[in-house]
Order: C-alpha cells, then sequence, then structure tokens
C-alpha cells in the first residue's frame, strides 16, 4: 500500500467544500477511464475570483484528496490564477503523492481548468455579461 503525507490523510478523511453548488456557474467533470475514478467541479464566480468552489469525487484516496485541496488552493483565486493550479502544485501542496497516484493530482487541476472553461464559454455566449 502507498504510504501518504500526513496532509493527504487529513484532506481524505476530512475532506473540504464536498457537495455540490446550485445553479453553479460553471461545471467541470473528468474520469479516468483506467481507474474509472470520476470527479466534478461546480463553481461560482463574482468579480472574475472564484466565490466558492465545491466537487464529488467518486474515486480513491488520493484523488478525494486532491479534489479537496483544489478546492482550498481554487478559492478566493482570479480565473487567471486558479488556471495556473497544476497538479505538480497540488502534489506539492499536499507534501507529495506516490508515484502511482499522481495521476489523481492530473484529474483534480484538470476538473477545476474544465469547470472555468465551461463558465468562460457561457460568459462568451451571453455575450459577455455573465
Ligand atoms: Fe485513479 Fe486515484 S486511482 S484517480
Amino acid at each position: 500500500m502507498p504510504v501518504y503525507s500526513e496532509k493527504v490523510m487529513d484532506h481524505f478523511m476530512n475532506p473540504r467544500n464536498v457537495g455540490e453548488i446550485e445553479n453553479p456557474d460553471g461545471v467541470g467533470e473528468v474520469g479516468n477511464p483506467i481507474c474509472g475514478d470520476m470527479m466534478t467541479f461546480y463553481i461560482k464566480v463574482k468579480d472574475n475570483r472564484l466565490d466558492e468552489v465545491k466537487f464529488k469525487t467518486f474515486g480513491c484516496g488520493a484523488a478525494i484528496a486532491v479534489s479537496s485541496m483544489v478546492s482550498e488552493m481554487a478559492m478566493g483565486k482570479t480565473l487567471d490564477e486558479a488556471m495556473k493550479i497544476t497538479p505538480r502544485l497540488v502534489a506539492e501542496e499536499l507534501e507529495g503523492l506516490p508515484k502511482q497516484k499522481l495521476h489523481c493530482s492530473n484529474l483534480g487541476a484538470q476538473a477545476l481548468n474544465k469547470a472555468i472553461q465551461d463558465y468562460l464559454s457561457q460568459k462568451k455566449a451571453q455575450g459577455g455579461k455573465a
């Protein structure tokens, strides 16, 4: 069994921001076909900043810890800043992930990114008035 850092264990045992946002401004869903894990991020945007970030993850412990960490890292950031959250940064914040679990951090960063893209494309479709 892989060895996890205390931070990973903490976010796995007490994940922050679990759930769904009603009427979200953006939703991003990603899945990994190999392990079958799924992650959905919901965001609310205010003044170009992430005002609320929630997630639902059906996956391994590392995926849950990653989602929780991504939600904390993203909260309050501008959209540009949040899009710069890379899997490597997430893994670093978690004080490392076992090698075979690094793909879990990709999912977290991707799901958040997708939610932001979803928000931006809706805004564009509405002529920038979102
Ligand atoms: Fe696939 Fe963790 S094992 S996301």
